[in-house]
């Protein structure tokens, strides 16, 4: 039978299988193409398997800056200019990478950074993460905007997860979203700051990304044509989207939105309430009164709102450009962290995220003053490309290279780890 005797369907179908196997990219290529998740060797392996199965809206939406995307760029860029300056001669044969934090140790110094709309890159996201974290003793910071909802997480995972807050317009939802967070007991409450408006993400824009939230399988058709042809091309995602017929609603949101709504109206209720462009440093000392657990600030970047935040009593900061995804302009987390470690570091645990990649990566921002480090997209990578078991290679790789490189520089725990082991360029400076 001659190509021409199929019908569109088959064509669309046989093509696919084509590309699934490989066929149709030269082969130095098809080793790529046809990679799964227990051949990833590295995050980047993760990055490109997820990039395979998501349509390019979905993927877009999560690798995406904003406007020009260098605060991307410079995130990741921040780490490259460091160097770790290796010492040699001593005992490494046993490696220790567990790190205490608010009073609990966790098995590795980083924990997965809150990341919202996870249930529609991949069905159920948010508690393959939490459940992940759990399994791997880190620790795991649900998202305001999340698709489960913060009582299933810790159904999930008890004893791992926090809560970021995202403050809604009206008080009583903030007050009542803390509330419930304190009254489940978990680990910590995480304040976003840098989010006082939505911003100019730009791919966004170009595809309309904003159709596909909280929307039934019907609005997708308001898309473009030439996108919806290419999410096409990725079956497995659109099968999967229309079984569950559209988006998945936003969890933590629903019980505040009108009673029985769908999925959108509890989403289309939520951007109204979200950002909140009013919150101020008074609503954080609001947060500290109603929240008498571990209170972390998010987004915090200028040693001068981390010296106030410390003064109102928060527990710790999250050094973050939230990924790139806020100010195109912002510094890199990594630049800042010694400016705020000077600041505040005796007061205020400091953590950091945006732009890890690499086990080495953690190990340059605990030498700079980080005690704790976190990642958004790389476990997101790891679910997309493989469900639960994908969060769970992403965790694994950072493990092992942190493993690895301690070794390598001769520090066999954590607590040895400092500014010592970066080389200075200024040579004299040098220990
Ligand atoms: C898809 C996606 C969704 C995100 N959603 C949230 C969110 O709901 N709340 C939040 O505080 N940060 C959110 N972030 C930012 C992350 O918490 C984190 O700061 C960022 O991903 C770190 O950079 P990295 O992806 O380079 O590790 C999101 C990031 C991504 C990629």
């Amino acid at each position: 039978m001659g190509v021409g005797a199929l019908s569109f369907g088959q064509r669309a179908e046989a093509a696919y299988r084509l590309r699934l196997a490989g066929a149709t990219s030269p082969f130095w290529r098809r080793e790529e193409s046809t990679m799964n998740v227990n051949e990833a060797i590295n995050i980047e392996d993760l990055h490109k398997i997820a990039r395979r199965r998501l349509p390019r809206i979905i993927f877009d939406f999560i690798e995406g800056g904003l406007e020009d995307e260098r605060g991307l760029t410079r995130n990741e860029a921040a780490f490259h200019r460091h160097r770790l300056l290796p010492r040699y001669l001593v005992d490494v044969s046993t490696r220790d990478q567990s790190q205490s934090l608010f009073g609990k140790t966790y098995a590795s110094p980083f924990g997965i950074s809150p990341t919202g709309g996870a249930g529609l890159y991949v069905r159920g996201g948010d508690l393959m993460l939490a459940a992940a974290a759990a399994e791997a003793n880190i620790p795991y910071i649900m998202s305001g905007a999340s698709n489960a909802s913060m009582e299933e997480a810790m159904k999930r995972a008890p004893n791992h997860t926090w809560f970021q807050l995202y403050a809604a317009q009206d008080p009583e939802i903030t007050k009542a979203l803390v509330e419930r967070a304190r009254d489940l007991g978990v680990g910590a409450l995480v304040l976003t700051v840098d989010v006082p408006v939505s911003s100019k993400r730009e791919r966004n824009l170009r595809n309309r990304f904003q159709i596909m939230r909280g929307s039934s399988v019907f609005e997708a058709f308001k898309l473009k044509p030439a996108t919806i042809a290419e999410a096409l091309t990725h079956p497995g995602w659109v099968l999967d989207y229309m079984r569950h017929g559209g988006a998945p609603t936003l969890g933590n949101w629903a019980p505040y939105a009108a009673n029985g709504a769908s999925p959108k109206e509890v989403n289309t209720f939520a951007r109204s309430q979200m950002p909140f462009p009013g919150q101020t440093w008074r609503d954080l000392e609001n947060y500290r009164r109603w929240f008498p657990g571990t209170l972390i600030v998010k987004g915090i970047m200028s040693p001068q709102d981390a010296v106030r935040a410390a003064g109102i009593g928060v527990d710790g900061i999250l050094v973050s450009n939230h990924g790139g995804r806020q100010l195109d302009q912002a510094p890199a987390p990594l630049d800042v962290l010694p400016a705020i470690n000077a600041a505040v570091g005796d007061k205020v645990t400091l953590m950091l995220d945006s732009g890890v990649r690499r086990g080495a990566d953690i190990l340059i921002a605990l030498a700079l003053g980080a005690r704790f480090v976190f990642f958004g997209r790389p476990t997101l990578y790891g679910a997309v490309a493989g469900g639960l078991p994908g969060v769970k290679k992403a965790i694994e790789i950072f493990r092992g290279e942190i493993d690895l490189v301690m070794a390598q520089i001769g520090c066999p725990g954590l607590a040895e780890l400092g500014p010592d082991f970066l080389w200075q360029e200024d040579w004299q400076r040098n220990r």
